[in-house]
């Protein structure tokens, strides 16, 4: 760790404007500098810097960042690296800075120390005491060998939430040490954040365990808690699974990524070892640049579920930015590696990865299957999912190369995607979408257009509809603070309305990578519509005080939204099992109706009671 101090010294020293102007032509207009940006090819200078905030800003990549992320970004360089360059630029020695004798230099060793530690003695606890016995067969009866167990060294959390604290503090760790590990909640210093939960470490590439994975083994909660980000690790810096199969990547001169923990362990068990994944969080553009030191090209393997997709699409397109190529493969929707690993076997599992298709030719079907190709509004919607990601192409070859393709797979005129492309290429940054001509709460007929309701397809044509899914979800980005209780009542798929489901989802990701601020939550939705919703009710504040109220309220009402739905459901498969006179059937459902009508008046009752509150 390289002391703040110095960070900031460095810092002082170089002026950014000076830094940038040696890659960047720059010209000062008022108190700004622009230039054409310098990570990808642009016609109109869209790339800023602000000599007073010394900070940089990039609109039409959306990325922005100080003179160390600025030399991170150009010349690929690791944090420490960029430090380091810059330090011996203005003669500050940064590893004498950082030698044994700083304070920060040692906490971090003993970190490192404490994760090795715990990590053996969960290890022991699922593979020597008898508490450990239930999550043992939890990951047997999934079809894991105890070869994995060790590989992973996956282990058990102690069922009881204090027994940790009580665990360190015999062996001598301070109050003061401990709370800065990242093991225990905020809120109560002696509750360790893991409990009751089959613990994956999460392992530098070197080797050394830096943070836990954990999954949920019974009862309620989020199915996966991990570790915050702390002294020695960063989410977005890490993947999962690298300390085995950096190896792997190098010799096969692939990589595999995936979604899980489960899917790298799956993965890794077939034999192919170069799998890895990112950690609960979208794949980033560090883990991209991790990725490329071992191999430049792989395959992507995502679920088949609309996070799944909506996660491969953006992968996608920072692996290109990454100047990585990529084949995805999607999978069935509710299918992951470890289910086919167990069900079909390791041979299973290869065939699959060796049938994966191009990354263009996959983000061609999904856009055409999303919208009609032969309509107008149809193609432009194609294009606006497809453009981005030719953008992110470097080479202006393949870009060609692409654009053709595109023109050839939907059978239109090559000349019509190019021109689209010039249109949609110089365009002003945040206004690359055709503005929505209509306002949705005043347009109720649009609300039925087929093409307009159908998941999946972000454009910004889509109107949107104001219901309860929204409104909740809509909320919970003004206030994001009241996610973390609604992820643990609702979850994604279980919404009904497309935008909803987005703004879960991203909400979902910024809640897992620890940034649940209202400006990077909107950076992250891409749809023009939802965003401008958003900003329109965020300034009207009609909320009311009683923030609590509202959001268990509206929570319980999308709760009961989605019971009537399976209710309904129920009721026309016993209209059907009743033509039938199938009457084992039929006592299932009846079964099942009897449990959704219980469960919803409760709902209702208790919606009731808090309106009454
Ligand atoms: N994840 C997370 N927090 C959650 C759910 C998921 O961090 N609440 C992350 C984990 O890294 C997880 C990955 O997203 O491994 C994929 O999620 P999912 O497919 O739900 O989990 P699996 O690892 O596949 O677990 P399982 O096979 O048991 O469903
Ligand atoms: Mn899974």
């Amino acid at each position: 760790m390289i002391p703040e101090s110095v960070i900031e010294e460095i810092k002082q020293r170089i002026n950014i404007a000076e830094l940038v102007g040696e890659y960047v032509q720059l010209t000062l207009k008022g108190d700004r500098y622009w230039g054409l940006s310098p990570f990808k090819n642009e016609k109109t200078p869209s790339f800023t810097v602000n000599p007073e905030k010394q900070m940089y800003y990039c609109f039409s990549t959306n990325t922005g960042g100080n003179i160390f992320s600025f030399l991170m970004e150009m010349e690929g360089l690791s944090f420490p690296e960029a430090v380091e360059f810059l330090g011996k630029r203005v003669g500050i020695d940064v590893h004498s800075a950082q030698s044994g004798s700083s304070d920060e230099f040692k906490e971090r060793a003993a970190l490192e120390e404490l994760y090795e530690k715990i990590m053996e003695s969960f290890m022991f606890l699922l593979q020597k005491k008898d508490i450990g016995t239930q999550a043992l067969g939890y990951i047997r009866d999934r079809g894991f060998s105890g070869e994995t167990v060790n590989k992973f060294k996956l282990g058990y959390s102690h069922p009881d939430p204090y027994w940790l604290h009580g665990f360190l503090q015999k062996k001598g760790y301070s109050e003061r040490f401990l709370a800065k590990s990242g093991l225990f909640s905020k809120n109560n210093s002696r509750w360790s954040l893991f409990s009751h939960r089959l613990m994956f470490p999460i392992f530098k590439h070197r080797g050394a365990p830096v943070a836990f994975g954990a999954r949920l083994l019974e009862g309620e909660g989020p199915k996966y808690i991990n570790s915050p980000d702390t002294g020695i690790f960063q989410k977005r810096f890490n993947l999962y699974g690298l300390q085995l199969a950096k190896e792997g990547m190098k010799n096969s001169r692939s990589f595999i990524l995936c979604e899980g923990y489960f899917d790298v362990l799956a993965f890794h068990q077939a034999g192919l070892v170069n799998a890895v994944a990112p950690l609960g969080t979208a794949f980033t553009e560090q883990q991209a640049k991790l990725l490329s030191r071992y191999a430049r090209n792989g395959i992507l393997v995502f679920d088949g579920d609309d996070a799944g997709i909506r996660a491969s699409q953006k992968a996608a397109l920072v692996m290109e930015k990454a100047g990585l190529t990529c084949d995805i493969l999607s999978l069935k929707e509710g299918e992951d590696p470890a289910d086919i690993l167990q069900k079909n076997g390791s041979q299973e599992l290869k065939n699959l990865v060796d049938s994966s298709t191009s990354a263009l030719e996959y983000l061609i079907s999904k856009a055409a299957s999303e919208s009609d190709s032969h309509s107008p509004g149809g193609k432009q919607r194609i294009f606006e999912q497809l453009f981005p990601y030719i953008r992110s192409i470097d080479s202006p070859v393949k870009r060609e190369e692409s654009l053709r393709e595109i023109a050839d797979r939907l059978f239109v005129s090559q000349r019509s995607v190019f021109e689209a492309y010039e249109r949609f290429g110089s365009q002003e940054p945040g206004r690359r979408f055709a503005p929505r001509t209509v306002d949705s709460d005043q347009n109720p007929e649009e609300i039925n257009d087929e093409e307009g309701l159908r998941h999946g397809a972000s454009s910004a044509i889509r109107p949107l509809e104001p219901n309860v899914e929204l409104h909740l979800m809509v909320a919970a980005v003004v206030y994001p603070e009241f996610f973390e209780h609604i992820r643990m009542q609702l979850q994604a798929d279980q919404f009904e309305y497309w935008a909803a489901r987005d703004i879960f989802i991203v909400l979902e990701e910024q809640f897992r990578s620890g940034e649940m601020v209202f400006s990077k939550i909107l950076d992250n939705l891409t749809d023009k519509g939802i965003k401008d919703y958003i900003i329109k009710k965020a300034t009207a504040d009609e909320y009311g005080l009683e923030l609590n109220v509202f959001f268990q309220t509206m929570i319980l009402r999308v709760r009961s939204s989605i019971l009537e739905r399976q209710r309904a459901k129920i009721e026309a498969q016993m209209k059907l099992k009743e033509r039938s006179g199938d009457a084992a059937g039929m006592r299932e459902l009846q079964e099942e109706k009897h449990y959704l009508d219980s469960t919803l008046k409760e709902l209702k009752e208790s919606v009731h009671d808090r309106a009454a509150e």
